[in-house]
Formats: structure tokens, C-alpha cells, sequence
């Protein structure tokens, strides 16, 4: 690759935010929540009935991402890496996908997306509040993410009581280091101050039926395209 072609390649990456803010003409849709509050079979359901009614004009995708660049995430969380190594892989596996999702945006797609950068503030900030502090955590958290992301036009925060989400994870097979009762109440808590911070996001109580829950989602979604 030129020197002259990499600058614009880094440029893409730092401008991911506001390429997609002046070109987006689609919906951006992220879904937020804890394990074992039924978000991924939700996205299934609502990326469905979305697909039936505008084909070809919505795109489900997921963090982390199925790439080599989401191998690494789920390699250093099994090989029990640092929490701020763990941090850093996410925000760059993102760093990637947001390129991908500011581009479907310009081609007029609605974006549904099982994940995002809350996840990295929640689920990390969570992690890291015993060695930075919880608000030193959140807030670099939040600065590491801030050039790389495209702010999403709605957020989902599928609310559920932790214990009812670790019954609802225990019946699944493999529970994993992040599947813990005191630790999805720490990251319930930095995802409900997050949602309050913010006007974008909408809270779904997911201890609904699932028919249920999908259906709010998408009527919240209809009301903004
Ligand atoms: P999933 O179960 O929704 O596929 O997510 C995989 C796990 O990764 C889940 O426990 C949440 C965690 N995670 C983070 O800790 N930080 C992040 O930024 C993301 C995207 C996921």
C-alpha cells in the first residue's frame, strides 16, 4: 500500500464517526443488555420481520465480530489476558467494524447490531473499576471509544434482574468468565447510568416473553425510519 493510500486508509479509521455522520442515510440499531437477557435470539427475531418487510435493506451484525480481529477478543478473554489488553482488542475489533457499518449506512441499510461500544463501557468498565477506579475506568473507556464509533440512532437496553438472566445462562451450555451473578449486577449498573445519560436509548424489559419483547423492539425501531 502507498504512504499516500495508508493515511487515507488511517484517516477512514479515526474519521468513522463523522464519514458516517455526514453520508448516513440508513437506521443505525444497537442492542444492548446483559448475558441472559435474551438480546441475540431478540436480534434474530427483529432483523426477520424487518428483512420480510424492506428485503435487502437490513443488515444484522454483532460484536465481537465473526473476523480474525473478533478471534483475538475471544482468544485473550480464554487465555485470561489483562482487562485493559481485553479492552483495547475490543475497541479495535470495533475500530474495523465501524468502517463496515458507516458504509451500509451510506448505502441507506438499517443496521441492527447485537453489541457496541456501551458493551465496552458496561462489561469493562465493570471489570476494570477495581484497578483504575469505576469512573476513571468509564471515562477512558468512553475517550478510547469516541473516535472510532458511529453514534447510534437508537439503542435497545434490554433490562432484566441479574439473577433471572445467570438462571436463564446456566441452562445454556458453557458459562463464561463474564457469566458471573456480582459481576452482570456491576455491569446492569453502568449500563442503567449510561441509558440515563442518554436520550437515544430505550429500555425493554426483557423478562417479557420473547414474542413480546421482539415486538416493542420493532415498533420502536418503526418510529424512527
Ligand atoms: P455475546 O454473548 O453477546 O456474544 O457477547 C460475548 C461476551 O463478550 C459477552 O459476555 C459480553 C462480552 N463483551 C465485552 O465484555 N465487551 C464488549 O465490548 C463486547 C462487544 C462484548
Amino acid at each position: 500500500m502507498s504512504a499516500m493510500a495508508q493515511v487515507e486508509k488511517d484517516s477512514l479509521v479515526v474519521g468513522a464517526s463523522a464519514a458516517a455522520a455526514s453520508a448516513k442515510r440508513g437506521l443505525f440499531v444497537v442492542l444492548e443488555g446483559i448475558d441472559g437477557s435474551g438480546k441475540s435470539s431478540a436480534a434474530k427475531g427483529i432483523f426477520e420481520a424487518l428483512a420480510r418487510e424492506m428485503p435487502g435493506r437490513v443488515v444484522l451484525t454483532s460484536e465481537p465480530t465473526d473476523t480474525w480481529l473478533g478471534d483475538c477478543v475471544r482468544r485473550a478473554n480464554k487465555e485470561g489476558l489483562s482487562g485493559t489488553t481485553e479492552a483495547l482488542l475490543f475497541v479495535a475489533d470495533r475500530a474495523e467494524h465501524s468502517l463496515r457499518i458507516a458504509q451500509w449506512l451510506g448505502e441507506g441499510k438499517v443496521v441492527i447490531c447485537d453489541r457496541y461500544f456501551a458493551s465496552t463501557v458496561a462489561y469493562q468498565g465493570a471489570a476494570l473499576k477495581t484497578s483504575m477506579g469505576e469512573k476513571n475506568a468509564i471515562e477512558w473507556l468512553k475517550m478510547v471509544n469516541e473516535p472510532i464509533i458511529v453514534p447510534p440512532d437508537l439503542t435497545l437496553l434490554f433490562t432484566i434482574r441479574a439473577e433471572m438472566a445467570m438462571e436463564r445462562v446456566r441452562q445454556r451450555s458453557g458459562v463464561s468468565k463474564f457469566e458471573n451473578l456480582d459481576y452482570l449486577r456491576d455491569v446492569d449498573l453502568v449500563y442503567r447510568s449510561l441509558c440515563m445519560d442518554d436520550p437515544n436509548y430505550i429500555t425493554i424489559d426483557a423478562s417479557r416473553p420473547l414474542a413480546q419483547v421482539i415486538q416493542i423492539a420493532l415498533a420502536a425501531i418503526r418510529a424512527k425510519l
